[in-house]
């Protein structure tokens, strides 16, 4: 089975092609193409109507080169974002996907993007098998679930505030740094201090009891940064970008961890846009060569947004007969698994 992926949720135009793999038992990709658009860059932030216009400029030729690349006339399914994210730029692939379906007269389904990144690891040589730790760490989601099975996800940790990937973005702004923050942040931080300043690794209590949860909060952390900035004149954006990331990525993994000892769960797929992070993919690396992770990473690329984790996802759920009708709408929240 042969399925084409579209992907507009947020800032990318993607498409994919994915197929079966030679032994039959997995997926493979047969041809990935993103037009990451440029246009927000001076906005410091994705502006959701001028989202929308570039994803109707560059959809319909951003699907038909996957196609050409994957040398497919006509797939046998036709996948789509049909959420979360910014309503109106889901809407352009979803309608644009539903009457691809149509025209080539094969099924379609509606994909949750969350669970394109959280089943992405799944397409790695060294896919996790289930039941899995799924970390998925993107510009709008900081979410561990317990991944038990396809369909079947159970939230352990989430953000209750800012997302890691936006923390990252904010902070990049407040140094004057462009959008996305991420990757820039993780180049600056290379020549950083990281004893420069201790920034607080915030820990989140449960209402009653006042026990940690597993859960993150970064809103915390970016205050920490706000107050460090104004209070120090002359301050290097290395050692900023340093005592921040060394924050984000230690509360990262200390849930992970402690989500492990929890569920006695070692295997750990991790996705999402702040997966491509250096230093988070150091100490995971680190984590499982002293055996106390089993780590899927899979290259920067299928971390950040792409089409070929939701043609991937739209995949399993056509082989497990999971389709969609052609009446299905756009949703701007949406948890995996519902
Ligand atoms: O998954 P993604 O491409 O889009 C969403 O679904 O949100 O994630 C984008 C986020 C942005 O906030 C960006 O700053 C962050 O991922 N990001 C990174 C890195 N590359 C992208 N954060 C930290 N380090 C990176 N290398
Ligand atoms: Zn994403």
């Amino acid at each position: 089975m042969y399925v084409l992926g579209i992907e507009t949720s947020c800032d990318e135009t993607a498409a994919a092609v994915v197929g079966p793999s030679p032994d039959g038992a997995g997926s493979v990709v047969l041809a990935d193409v993103i037009h990451s658009q440029e246009v927000h860059a001076e906005y410091g932030g994705v502006v959701p109507e001028l989202a929308s216009r570039s994803h109707a400029e560059k959809v319909v030729v951003t699907t038909r080169a996957a196609l050409a690349r994957a040398g497919i006339e006509r797939p046998d399914v036709v996948a789509a974002t049909a959420g979360p994210g910014l309503l109106g730029a889901v809407l352009v692939g979803l309608c644009y996907g539903k009457s691809l379906s149509a025209g080539f007269g094969v099924p379609f389904v509606g994909v949750n993007h969350l669970e394109g990144h959280l089943l992405s690891p799944l397409l790695e040589p060294d896919a996790p098998a289930w039941p899995f730790l799924a970390l998925v760490v993107s510009g709008g989601h900081t979410t561990l679930y317990l991944a038990r099975a396809l369909g079947d996800y159970e939230v352990l940790a989430s953000t209750v505030d800012d997302a890691a990937g936006e923390a990252y973005d904010k902070v990049s702004r407040m140094l004057g740094e462009g959008y996305p923050g991420g990757p820039i942040l993780d180049r600056m931080a290379v020549g950083g201090d990281p004893t420069a300043r201790e920034l607080p690794r915030p820990v989140v209590r449960d209402r009653d009891s006042r026990a940690p949860t597993l859960d993150w909060s970064f809103s915390g952390l970016k205050t920490a940064v706000r107050q460090w900035l104004e209070a120090d004149r002359v301050v290097s954006g290395a050692d900023v970008a340093r005592c921040f990331q060394d924050a984000v990525v230690d509360v990262l993994v200390d849930r992970v961890l402690r989500a492990a000892d929890a569920t006695g769960v070692r295997a750990l797929a991790v996705s999402g846009g702040v997966a491509a992070n250096s230093a988070l993919r150091a100490r995971l690396l680190d984590l499982h060569e002293a055996g106390r992770l089993r780590v899927t990473l899979p290259p920067r690329s299928r971390c950040t947004d792409n089409g070929a984790m939701i043609a991937h996802a739209g995949r399993l759920h056509a082989l497990a007969g999971h389709l969609d009708p052609l009446d299905l709408g756009a949703r701007a929240q949406w948890t995996p698994g519902t």
